[in-house]
């Protein structure tokens, strides 16, 4: 039984992906152990409630400085020493530590086909915003392992959706949720769980 956590920070409709694949057995040998999130508001939290998960909340503002925030989410992470985290919209740069300490188990979804609008800046809305500027006809969604550099790890699943005529990035954004991040995350952690995705340093070795 894989053992994930999932990290979070904001309305949290991956996480809902993942728990309704998991009640309906499109995820298996899945045990969600935890959802963590930086934001005390998040409404993935009530999410975790509802779905009776164990959810808590490690916010930056009960910590003197950033370092002494790192260390308590990557110590938090080593007590719960979870097979796989599972980043959902989580907002905060993962710290360097906790990426050595979980090497390879660590996967996040990106709304653009990587390596098109993703690094430095492209979150939230700005990545549709930059597709729809340059006037590509596809974009989609991209799981991969999360390494030292943004965006950079291994790929592990992407999807193309199409971009139409008339998109605004809000529209475009929902239709790439829709159609590419609530079923490729789910997927990656049922890829994972049983064997078919390689993931820990296989992931690595696969990529190279
Ligand atoms: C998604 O667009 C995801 O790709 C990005 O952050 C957003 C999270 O949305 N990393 P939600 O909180 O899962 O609804």
């Amino acid at each position: 039984m894989l053992r994930a956590a999932v990290l979070v920070s904001g309305g949290g409709t991956n996480l809902q992906a993942i728990l309704d694949a998991v009640r309906s057995g499109k995820i298996t040998n899945t045990e969600i152990s935890l959802v963590l999130s930086n934001n005390p508001g998040a409404y993935a939290l009530k999410r975790a409630e509802n779905a009776g998960v164990p959810h808590e909340v490690l916010s930056p503002d009960s910590f003197p400085d950033r370092a002494s925030f790192e260390r308590a989410l990557t110590e938090r992470m080593q007590a719960e020493n979870p097979d796989l985290i599972v980043l959902a919209g989580f907002l905060v740069k993962i710290p360097a530590e906790m990426i050595r300490a979980f090497r390879g188990r660590i996967i996040n979804i990106h709304p653009s086909l990587i390596p098109s609008f993703c690094g430095r800046g492209f979150y939230g809305l700005k990545v549709h915003e930059a597709a729809l500027k340059r006037g590509v006809k596809v974009s989609g969604a991209t799981v991969h392992i999360v390494d030292e550099n943004l965006d950079s790890g291994p790929i592990l699943l992407q999807k193309a959706v199409e971009v139409k005529p008339g998109d605004t990035p809000e529209i475009l954004q929902r239709r790439i949720m829709e159609q590419a991040e609530w079923v490729l995350l789910p997927s990656a952690i049922d890829g994972i769980a049983n064997g078919r995705i390689p993931y820990g340093e296989a992931a690595f070795a696969e990529a190279e």
